[in-house]
């Protein structure tokens, strides 16, 4: 049985474009894995707090003798850890904030990139320890930063996500972005603009099942 991890982190809710396009591949993947588990990670609903020094003290002190105290500053870490091991696939939705990534999916990042857990440093070489998985992220920005444009050097998502989640092993990573959202502000309509968008996602959904046929 598979599991899809969906992973959402625009404030924007009902507005979002992440949002919708995240949705409409779950969608897709449920109807190609009727009995496959959808873990749903809504990180604008999970209060995820900034690490502290008594977390990364918890982080380097072996597991055999952490205190229980430093066991339940561990504690979300490790269910946000399960459930990315748990998965066999991961969708997650990426708004564009401020040329970055959102503020919650910065945070969760950092309560999953766990050495030893997710990454060691095996013959002083970094080595990704989240391996078999395929990911695919939805990246909406307000503005166009496609490679050869003027803005294109102001996009710290992709290259972002790309580096950290390869750092950690996810190398079999698809973007999909939308770019140049700020237009539905404008007046555009919303279904018109979507519709490319929603296309690629189900040309992808259906390539990379045909990958594991
Ligand atoms: C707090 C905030 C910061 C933003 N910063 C940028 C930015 O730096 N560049 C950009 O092109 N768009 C920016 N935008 C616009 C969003 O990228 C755009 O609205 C996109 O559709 C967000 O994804 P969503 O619709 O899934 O929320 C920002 C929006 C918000 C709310």
């Amino acid at each position: 049985m598979s599991t899809l991890l969906h992973i959402d982190s625009s404030p924007l809710y009902g507005r979002s474009v992440s949002r919708e396009l995240t949705a409409a591949f779950v969608n897709q993947w449920k109807a190609s894995h009727p009995d496959g588990e959808v873990i749903d990670r809504d990180l604008n609903a999970t209060a995820i707090p900034p690490i502290n020094s008594g977390w990364v003290s918890a982080v380097y002190t072996p597991e055999q003798a952490r205190t229980a105290q430093q066991k339940e500053l561990l504690s979300l870490s490790d269910s946000l850890l399960a459930e990315l091991e748990q998965a066999d696939e991961y969708v997650i939705g990426a708004p564009m904030h401020n040329f970055g990534v959102p503020s919650v999916l910065k945070l969760w990042i950092d309560q999953i990139a766990r050495v030893g857990r997710t990454f060691s440093y095996a013959d002083g070489k970094p080595k990704g320890l989240i391996t078999g998985k395929k990911a695919t992220f939805i990246i909406a920005t307000g503005g166009i930063y496609d490679a050869q444009t003027q803005m294109a050097s102001f996009n710290f998502v992709e290259p972002y996500l790309r580096s950290v989640f390869g750092f950690l092993g996810v190398t079999d990573a698809t973007f999909l972005t939308a770019g140049g959202t700020s237009v539905l502000n404008q007046g555009q309509d919303r279904n018109a603009f979507l519709a490319p968008h929603l296309h690629s996602v189900q040309t992808h959904l259906r390539s990379s099942q045909g990958d594991q046929a």
